[in-house]
């Protein structure tokens, strides 16, 4: 099983995350780590983050994610309160 770690960061607080699985992680199977890439899409497993902008995943991650077919996907993400404006 191979796996790509994959995230989108403004601010550091979802690269914690990044960070956090990929040490949980065995090193051998990782194939990518980083900021949206078809590359990263050569794995079997794509664990996918993003940040919460207006109440959803961040743009640039959601183009990447419409990306990605037939694949194993483990979303995670961060926020601070829900929904808010734009
Ligand atoms: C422009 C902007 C819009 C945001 N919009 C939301 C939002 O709608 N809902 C929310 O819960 N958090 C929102 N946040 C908070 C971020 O999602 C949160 O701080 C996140 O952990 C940032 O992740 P990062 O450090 O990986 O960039 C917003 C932050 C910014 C800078």
């Amino acid at each position: 099983m191979t796996y790509s770690i994959v995230y989108s960061s403004r601010t550091g607080n979802t690269e914690q995350l990044a960070c956090a699985i990929r040490s949980a992680l065995p090193a051998e199977g990782c194939l990518y780590f980083g900021g949206p890439n078809a590359a990263a899409k050569a794995a079997d497993r794509l664990y996918i983050g993003f940040w919460t902008d207006k109440g959803s995943c961040d743009e640039e991650l959601a183009a990447f994610l419409a990306t990605v077919e037939n694949k194993e996907v483990f979303l995670f993400g961060t926020a601070v309160c829900g929904s808010r404006p734009a």
